[in-house]
């Protein structure tokens, strides 16, 4: 039930302040508030018009991750908002059901930015995932949950350039949503938590305390077609996963917590009547067949780490065209990593403004819940990735490590649809 064929919303990025620890007072960003931002809520098929502003003292840029949108909308590093403007974009959301989520984009500061806690979310609805009767009551039975680690001084501040490392910022604590030592009261017997990796770096492996299987329900772009039983979650750096967890399978009264190794992510406590509320439907979506019909093919291939990244021998130059492509007609790229030095590292690739299935990793068919639609994908050490999609619109795009430090450091280029 669509009520407006288009839903308003005004974003500002603004300086904050924070009580990660009590008494104690963190110097922040934030969109509409001290830390993070808001989930901004729209069904396909409607028009999301966003005012953006920046009320910060330095450049900053909108870019909404995992949007299929013409590319002069998309926020990227040549569409920056100076301090003190405003920009108000709009676009017709044309994707399915999914959790995409908006950071700045702004050469130079994006990595500073979101460590900041710039973020924010977009949950796109429609109808036909509403019908499935999935646990979608936002902060009761469903619930974001962006993962960030943060490196905090002594006096509680997040020190960016005290903190940097070219290979990536990590931090030694673990936030969800903004919250150090987070918990959950669960009182439904399913739970879905959309996961986001919203660090600048770290790759995430979840798992429950308790060795249960958690149900994973959406990838990146969307529902997959059928809840994939996972133990593990691998998460890199700008991706998402949807999960619905079935608590009433915890013994009485206990804690699980969702973990990344043996560090605490989420502690999940459950009350001691637990309601019937939502779903776990057996299909969930029906994806369409991969076109590769006179499919165009790329070749990337990804090399370097620290200050020596880059894609194809190159760096990005704002002026600089890396690719080109031809509008709707179907895209196959190779995406290779050559960083195999001391243990090799992974380069989450993030290709904008599409979404995008994979064809294979390492030469394998994917496992079940990467079969969905992507945005991002970790690229494994001296590995291969193989790639399907179509543009539907045209513009320049950018494709990039999802390692912020990475893309600091040029590990980015440009793509041109026409
Ligand atoms: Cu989430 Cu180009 O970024
Ligand atoms: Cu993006
Ligand atoms: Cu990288």
């Amino acid at each position: 039930r669509q009520t407006t064929q288009q839903v308003a919303y005004t974003v500002t990025a603004q300086r904050g302040k924070m009580a990660f620890y009590q008494g104690q007072k963190t110097n922040t960003l934030g969109y509409n508030g001290n830390y993070l931002g808001p989930v901004l809520q729209v069904n396909r098929g409607q028009t999301l018009k966003i005012k953006t502003q920046n009320h910060l003292t330095t450049t900053t840029s909108f870019h909404w991750h995992g949007l299929v949108l013409p590319g002069v909308d998309d926020g990227g590093p040549n569409q920056t908002v100076a301090a003190g403007q405003t920009k108000t974009v709009q676009f017709k959301i044309k994707q399915p059901a999914a959790t995409l989520w908006f950071h700045p984009h702004a050469m130079g500061s994006t990595a500073k930015q979101v460590y900041q806690g710039l973020a924010g979310l977009i949950y796109v609805r429609d109808a036909a995932s509403q019908k499935r009767h999935l646990p979608q009551t936002y902060g009761v039975n469903d619930f974001p949950v962006i993962i960030q680690d943060r490196q905090f001084t002594a006096d509680h501040q997040l020190d960016y350039e005290q903190a940097y490392q070219a290979d990536g910022t990590t931090g030694s604590t673990l936030l969800v949503n903004g919250t150090v030592n987070p918990y959950l009261n669960v009182t439904t017997k399913l739970v879905r938590l959309r996961l986001v990796n919203g660090s600048n770096a770290r790759n995430y492996r979840l798992t429950l305390s308790n060795g249960q299987a958690m149900q994973q329900i959406a990838t990146d772009g969307g529902l997959l077609p059928h809840p994939v039983a996972v133990k593990t979650v691998r998460l890199s750096p700008g991706e998402r996963a949807e999960v619905v967890i079935d608590t009433a399978r915890f013994k009485t009264g206990q804690s699980v917590t969702l973990q990344n190794g043996h560090q605490q992510v989420l502690a999940l406590r459950t009350a001691k009547h637990l309601k019937t509320d939502g779903r776990l439907p057996a299909t969930l979506t029906t994806l369409p067949k991969v076109s590769t019909a006179n499919a165009q093919h790329q070749s990337l291939t990804f090399s370097g780490m620290g200050h020596m990244v880059a894609i194809n021998h190159q760096t990005y130059q704002r002026n600089r065209i890396n690719l080109t492509a031809q509008v709707k007609r179907p895209q196959v790229w190779t995406i290779r990593n050559t960083s195999g030095m001391m243990g090799g590292m992974i380069h989450p690739f993030h290709l904008h403004g599409v979404q995008f299935r994979i064809l294979s990793i390492n030469g394998a068919t994917p496992p079940a819940n990467q079969r969905g639609w992507k945005d991002t994908v970790a690229l494994p050490p001296d590995g291969e990735v193989k790639i399907a999609f179509t543009f539907k619109d045209k513009g320049i795009y950018m494709y990039h490590c999802h390692n912020l430090e990475h893309e600091e450091n040029g590990m980015m280029g440009q793509i041109k649809v026409s």
